[in-house]
């Protein structure tokens, strides 16, 4: 196998993409946007017809429009057969799900899955890049099904950890903080340096690591983001009873350099399909390899305290949930996408709904994928519908529009003029002004006297129910 490396720095590269979820589908489109020939495969047929029409099977801001272009250059296509997609690949990319069991390990039957099609129908001197989020030592795993399952395929391992976040994908990937290469090889680090040529010629940082380090970094990363998440959600149990302010401590600690002020909102925790599961991840592999890394265990612990602390608040704010009608704004785990899995707005929902509450819910992308999560759960087509005669507003998850909620019309609606602000998206005086009792995180609760906002009869639920 000739492994020198070729002339010309912006080369056209053929890569082949297994696996079209969040990842996959933005390393497609990302990779063509760069200039290669790249082939996305996924063995959900009817994902693969819908990416052929250029429609995204969930919402990334930028992802349609994009995938319609690079489809329309000819650079991108879609196959759901393997041994058509990876015969020319010269980098073969690893995106399938390693969701966790129910232990806490990863589970890695699509990584071994991908691994054996690579071996099936890959082309001699292909490189095998891991992009999922995978536990140390899975490189090995996936070398010896490669040296298993083919006939005499020369082909080499790497690992080149994904750090996109949900809602900020393609932007993510196509301006990286830092892209990581886990190699062993000169020829993987040659290719895979050349693939990343058009980005790293504009100045982005690409660090070369050993395989096992590129692995656990991405976890590591996750862990310590989570971290900063439950230390947070731990101070804001402690700011409420001695009447600091969450947010102006997160402030003052984030304005040191050495700690950052990004990641220290308090609020009802993270979730998605990322941090929960990482975290899990790491604390099985400390344990599998004989290291007690408590602290893990703890943060995620932490976490689900934050959905109870914010499910006590509802209690203390209405008194009895039970009969309660409560209005939950915000169901996607985060901002800017449509993804509800482990959401900690689902989890309050749950909790809510457990104890009697005739729940309502309301997000501005995410009432299709929050449905089928959860069948039974009642979902309005606007802020106010979901409020109308609600003795409580829940705002659960952190999207902008709800900065702007016009105030006095969500009062008028409502059967109390009361708010859980789960993530201090509110402002504190102009929900005074608008004379709410107001329960943030973290932060000092505006109690008034005045329950009786008025006035809310059957024409005025009527109306707001009617403004969707
Ligand atoms: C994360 C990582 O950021 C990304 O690098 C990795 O590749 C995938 O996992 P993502 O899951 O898209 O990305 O979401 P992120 O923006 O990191 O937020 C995770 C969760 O933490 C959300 O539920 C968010 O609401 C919560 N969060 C975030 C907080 O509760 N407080 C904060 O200060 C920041």
């Amino acid at each position: 196998m000739a492994r020198q490396r070729r002339p010309g720095v912006n080369e056209r590269m053929k890569v082949t993409v297994i696996g079209t979820g969040h990842v996959g589908l933005v390393t497609c489109v990302t990779m063509s946007m760069l200039g290669h020939d790249v082939v996305g495969t996924d063995m959900d047929q009817e994902k693969v017809a819908l990416l052929r029409r250029g429609i995204p099977p969930f919402f990334e801001e930028g992802l349609e429009q994009a995938l319609r272009a690079e489809l329309t250059s000819g650079r991108l296509a879609f196959s759901g057969e393997p041994a058509d997609a990876l015969r020319d690949a010269e980098v073969v990319f690893i995106c399938v799900g390693t969701p966790a069991r129910s232990d806490g390990e990863a589970n890695l039957i699509a990584m071994e899955g991908a691994a054996r099609d690579v071996a099936h129908h890959g082309r001699d001197g292909v490189v095998v890049v891991e992009k999922s989020t995978v536990p140390a030592g899975t490189s090995e795993r996936v070398r010896l099904t490669l040296t298993r399952e083919s006939r005499g395929l020369r082909f080499d391992v790497a690992s080149n950890p994904e750090f996109l976040r949900e809602g900020t994908a393609l932007a993510d990937s196509l301006r990286p903080d830092r892209i990581v290469l886990g190699v062993q090889s000169d020829w993987a680090r040659d290719v895979l340096r050349r693939l990343y040529a058009p980005l790293t010629d504009q100045g982005h940082e690409l660090l070369e690591t050993d395989i096992a380090t590129a692995e656990l970094a991405k976890h590591a990363a996750n862990a310590f983001l989570a971290m900063k998440i439950s230390f947070s959600n731990g101070l804001a149990r402690i700011c409420e009873r001695a009447g600091a302010d969450v947010v102006a401590v997160a402030d003052v600690m984030g304005s040191d350099p050495r700690i950052g002020r990004a990641f220290l909102n308090a609020g009802l925790g993270y979730g998605g399909y990322c941090f929960p599961k990482d975290v899990a991840a790491l604390d099985r592999l400390a344990s599998r390899l004989g290291y007690d890394f408590r602290l893990l265990r703890e943060v995620s612990r932490m976490n689900d305290e934050a959905v109870e602390a914010a499910a006590a608040k509802v209690h203390e704010a209405v008194w009895n949930i039970e009969g309660k009608r409560i209005a939950l704004l915000g169901l996607a785990f985060k901002a800017g996408t449509d993804d509800v899995r482990f959401s900690p707005a689902l989890q309050l929902a749950e909790r809510l709904v457990s104890a009697g509450a005739d729940l309502h819910g309301y997000d501005p992308r995410a009432a299709d994928t929050a449905r089928e999560e959860l069948p039974d759960l009642n979902v309005s087509d606007t802020a106010y519908a979901a409020a109308a005669g609600a003795h409580c507003v829940v705002i659960a998850t952190e999207w902008p529009e709800f900065r702007d909620l016009d105030l006095a019309r969500l009062r008028e609606v409502m059967a109390y003029p009361v708010i859980v602000d789960a993530r201090n998206v509110l402002d504190r005086e102009a929900v005074a002004r608008a004379g709410f009792a107001y329960y943030p995180t973290g932060r000092t609760a505006i109690l008034t006297t005045d329950v009786t906002a008025g006035p809310v009869s059957v024409e005025a639920v009527a109306v707001a129910s009617g403004a969707a």
